[in-house]
């Protein structure tokens, strides 16, 4: 990932100079999750605070196929308000997005105008997959084992914060999945570590296979061609959605400030 033109906007937005001194707070994020689900999101100041957000997970909320960055389109307003918490006080690591998230660059209201914002984004219908090589291990694993949490499709339960996982990037979630059962993602469902620590690589990778194959309803993706209307001068280089992915990010540099 190229790391300047993000260095770049930080700088630009004063955001290095708060970088976190708190320790890993479960409790404080579990403050925080409890207040923001009690604010009336402002839509208006979501799409504002989106603006932020575009630069890595792009206009439309898509990330990046090759699953540097995560989908956030469409997925439950109590999840991004759960991950965000916990992001900011560093109970789950992210160092890239970290200084974007601080209590100095986000208030909580922008918190949960953000959340509800991307909760309605039409989802990304070309996630990036695996390689479909292993899919009837796939599919027996995660019935045994992911339904009863995530649900037979991945459609994830919002009052339990369990993600929705359709349409998810295959890289992305073999990441998480390996820092869960590794200990390494701190906000972690606990009974989920529990459950898959057995997992050799192959399950993992035939089991995310098989996630990230599970679509979202129709009415949940976008059509062919679309883009985020509130960012219609966004810079979106052709490569980025096109045949040749794992272009990158292709930072969005050429952004404007919504109106
Ligand atoms: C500098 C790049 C960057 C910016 C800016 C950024 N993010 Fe992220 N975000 C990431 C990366 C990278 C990850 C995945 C980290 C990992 O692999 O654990 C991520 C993960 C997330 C997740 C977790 C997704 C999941 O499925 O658990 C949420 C939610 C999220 N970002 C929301 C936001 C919001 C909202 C904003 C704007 C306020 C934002 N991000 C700004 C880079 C960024
Ligand atoms: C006991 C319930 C439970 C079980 C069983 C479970 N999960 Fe989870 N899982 C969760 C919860 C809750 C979260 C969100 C934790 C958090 O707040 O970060 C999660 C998070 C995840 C994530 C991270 C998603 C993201 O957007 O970052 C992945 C990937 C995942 N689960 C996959 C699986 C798969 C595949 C299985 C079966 C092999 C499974 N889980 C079994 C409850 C469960």
């Amino acid at each position: 990932m190229k790391a300047s033109p993000i260095l770049g906007l930080a700088l630009a937005l004063g955001l290095t100079t708060s970088l976190p001194l708190r320790a890993d707070d479960p409790v404080a994020a579990a403050r925080e999750v409890e207040q923001a689900l009690h604010l009336k999101p402002n839509l208006e100041n979501g799409r504002k605070v989106y603006l932020l957000c575009s630069v890595c997970h792009q206009p439309e909320g898509w990330g990046t196929p090759d699953g540097t960055y995560p989908q956030i389109a469409g997925q439950f307003a109590t999840v991004t308000i759960k991950q965000m918490a916990d992001i900011r006080a560093r109970n789950r690591d992210n160092p890239i997005m970290l200084p974007f998230a601080m209590t100095n660059s986000l208030t909580l209201q922008d918190i949960a105008d953000v959340s509800y914002y991307i909760e309605h984004f039409p989802m990304d219908p070309n996630n990036g997959v695996g390689p479909g090589t292993d899919l009837a291990l796939g599919q027996r694993l995660y019935e045994e084992n992911c339904v009863d949490c995530h649900g037979d499709r991945g459609q994830g339960v919002p009052e339990k914060y369990s993600p929705l996982l359709q349409g998810q990037h295959y890289r992305y979630l073999v990441r998480q999945f390996e820092l869960i059962r590794d200990g390494k993602r701190h906000n972690a469902d606990k009974e989920m570590v529990k459950q898959i620590q057995t997992f050799s690589d192959r399950d993992i990778h035939a089991v995310m296979d098989y996630t990230s194959r599970l679509k979202p309803p129709t009415e949940m993706l976008a059509l062919p061609g679309y883009t985020n209307p509130d960012f219609p001068r966004f810079w979106r280089p052709i490569t980025a959605r096109g045949p040749e992915l794992g272009m990158g990010p292709g930072m969005g540099m050429g952004m404007s400030i919504p109106d």
